[in-house]
Parts: C-alpha cells; sequence; structure tokens
C-alpha cells in the first residue's frame, strides 16, 4: 500500500531569526534535491520581512511559503498591516489566518477573520484557517460549539466567494495543546477529526481540495502517533520547525 502523503507547515511565528533563517534554507534546498517528491509537501512560513528573501533563495526548489496572517483590508491607511495582494505580490503560495495567538493577542474576532479569507480568496491565495478551542471550553466540553462558531465565517466566506483557491487547508490547534508539550487524547482527535471533515463536507460540498491538519506541540516524539490518526492530512509545527534537523525528523526522511 503506498504511504500516505502528510503536509508540513512550519509556523516560525516571530522566532525565527533573519541570520537563522537562511542556513536552514540552505540545508532544506541541499536535503530536498534528495527528495524533490517533498517539496509540495511543505509549507514554511516566516514573518512578512523574510518571504521574499525565502522566495528568492527557494526559486529553484519546489517548495511553498506562506505568510502568517494578512490585512482584512483590501489596501488604504493601514499602518503596520499587510494586504492579501502584497502577499501575492512577492510570491506566497498560503497565508495563515485565525491563528489563536492572532485571535487573543490582537483580538481578531471570527467575523475579522472571515473578511481575511474573503481577502484571500480574491487575490486567489491559500488559506490554512486556524481553529480550536481553549483549556477552559474543553473541559467544559464546548470545543464543538467553538469550533462550528470559528468556521461559520469561513463557510460564508467560500459559499459568497467565486474566486475559490486551489487549496482550502483547515488546521485544528487546540490552544492548550500550542507550545505545551502536550497533545490530545488520539481517540477523542480521532473523533474530532472525523466529526470535522463531515462538518465541513456538509456544508462546503462544492471545495475539491481540503485539507485537515493538526496543530500543537508536534514533534519528533509524538509524531509517529499523530500520523496515524486518520482524517489528518498535515501538521501546523511551531518551536519543532524551528531548528531544521527537528523538522526533518519530523518530515522523517533522511
Ligand atoms: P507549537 O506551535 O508546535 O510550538 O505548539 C504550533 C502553532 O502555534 O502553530
Amino acid at each position: 500500500m503506498q504511504q500516505k502523503q502528510f503536509f508540513y507547515v512550519a509556523n516560525w511565528k516571530m522566532n525565527m531569526k533573519t541570520e537563522s533563517a537562511l542556513p536552514f534554507i540552505d540545508q532544506a534546498k541541499e536535503w530536498l534535491q534528495k527528495h524533490p517528491q517533498l517539496g509540495k509537501r511543505i509549507i514554511i512560513c516566516p514573518s512578512y520581512p523574510l518571504l521574499l528573501a525565502l522566495k528568492i533563495e527557494l526559486a529553484d526548489a519546489a517548495l511553498y511559503i506562506g505568510a502568517q496572517n494578512c490585512s482584512e483590508h483590501s489596501s488604504g491607511a493601514y499602518t503596520g498591516q499587510v494586504s492579501a495582494h502584497d502577499i501575492v505580490g512577492v510570491g506566497a503560495d498560503f497565508c495563515l489566518i485565525g491563528h489563536s495567538e492572532c485571535r487573543t493577542l490582537l483580538n481578531e474576532s471570527n467575523e475579522a477573520i472571515g473578511i481575511k479569507a474573503t481577502r484571500l480568496f480574491e487575490q486567489r491565495l491559500n488559506p490554512i484557517f486556524c481553529i480550536g478551542e481553549s483549556a477552559q471550553e474543553y473541559h467544559a466540553g464546548q470545543t464543538k460549539t467553538t469550533i462550528v462558531k470559528q468556521l461559520e465565517p469561513l463557510i460564508h466566506a467560500v459559499l459568497k466567494t467565486t474566486e475559490r483557491p486551489s487549496a482550502l487547508m483547515v488546521a485544528y490547534e487546540p490552544i492548550w495543546a500550542i507550545g505545551t508539550g502536550k497533545i490530545p487524547d488520539i481517540q477523542e482527535l480521532q473523533q474530532l477529526f472525523a466529526w470535522l471533515k463531515e462538518y465541513l463536507s456538509l456544508h462546503i460540498p462544492t471545495i475539491q481540495n481540503m485539507y485537515l491538519l493538526y496543530g500543537g506541540s508536534v514533534d519528533s516524539s509524538n509524531i509517529a502517533t499523530l500520523k496515524s490518526v486518520q482524517g489528518i492530512d498535515g501538521f501546523l509545527i511551531g518551536g519543532a520547525s524551528l531548528d531544521f534537523q527537528k523538522f526533518k525528523n519530523i518530515v522523517g526522511l533522511e
């Protein structure tokens, strides 16, 4: 039986220093020469200033790059914000939206994140739409209720757009698993992904390339277990994506 191919999204957050990014990319390029088929499975999401540098550095490597967020506005007097148009302009292929750090630290609402999805669709840029409950919501049994509220604006954005991008990724990241070393119970995770797939297929049957990712403390010690969960198509990796060796161990090929 052919082995399942997963997506690996590196979310560098504001952790990767400029001077460390290029050595990482050099190692990645060398490694991809041996495994060219992997490039189309890896998406690196650096901070904005590094997007263009990575695009240039990676011109010969079949590897995707993505931004970590975008503005809900198309253009205008929004100092400090970056439009979907300009993210495409530097050659990015994907954009994370709705990451819990943006939801909490920047007070981004579900509605605003839905508008961001529309901005990305207008530019035919593939979103990686992040969802996930807090520890409090998890313990109160409100995981699905929270996720449904987070997904509603995405579903609305998809249904009203005619500019559908080629791939829609939804990343489930329980907030209590991000950067904590904890991962959810595997049975629960399996049930959640089965439900998520069913929910999304029911509400957006028109989307063809839909990938469901898991994120939150993914590392080389738990990746084998996580890969065994049915319904997971890939991983969103924070801390363990900053070191090339660690990242390579997660992808799993020498
Ligand atoms: P982590 O972060 O892998 O460090 O838990 C994941 C994320 O926040 O995307």
